[in-house]
């Protein structure tokens, strides 16, 4: 038996000035989202925003059901609209950012495990990584590949081994 350690890398900024113009136009972008939020039952409220390879954004927000599974998350809400409507664009970054009571969450908001695999199926479709940026009023992380956040994943390669 060995023991084996993963470390990722990311980065960490102070507040969103500190980032890249583009970057930091997507993270805003995901906030003016959050108007779109429809979240009843959690009171969670999450934006996301898509940049897709023209350099065009495509929004989305969490949309909620009294039937609680039927609703869904921001990030699959936005990539799914960005690919159904432009499916010959590669998908470069997502930014997601989370709020409450109309208040910007001051930590970052994570994107779940089902949205990290349909990021990942992005990259795969894609063959290109996607970076992913999560805001929050006191700094945001920016991940440059979804493998950073879903380490040991299942693409469909693992099914023709
Ligand atoms: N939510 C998202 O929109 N994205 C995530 O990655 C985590 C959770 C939403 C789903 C639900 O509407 C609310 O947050 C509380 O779970």
């Amino acid at each position: 038996m060995t023991n084996k350690r993963i470390e990722i890398d990311y980065q960490e900024f102070g507040s969103v000035q500190e980032l890249e113009p583009q970057d930091r136009e997507l993270c805003e972008a995901a906030e003016k989202a959050l108007a779109g939020s429809y979240a009843p039952y959690s009171n969670f409220n999450v934006g996301a925003a898509v940049r897709l390879s023209d350099g065009s954004i495509v929004t989305g927000a969490n949309q909620e059901n009294s039937a609680y599974p039927s609703g869904l998350c921001a990030e699959r809400t936005a990539m799914f609209a960005a690919h159904a409507n432009h499916p010959d664009l590669q998908m470069r970054s997502i930014a997601i950012t989370g709020a409450q009571n109309g208040l910007l969450n001051s930590g970052i908001t994570a994107p779940c495990g089902a949205c990290r695999q349909v990021i990942l199926e992005m990259e795969d479709r894609y063959q290109r990584p996607v970076r992913i940026l999560l805001y929050g009023e006191n700094g945001t992380y920016c991940f440059d590949s979804i493998k950073d956040l879903l380490p040991f994943c299942f693409v469909d390669s693992n099914m023709k081994e």
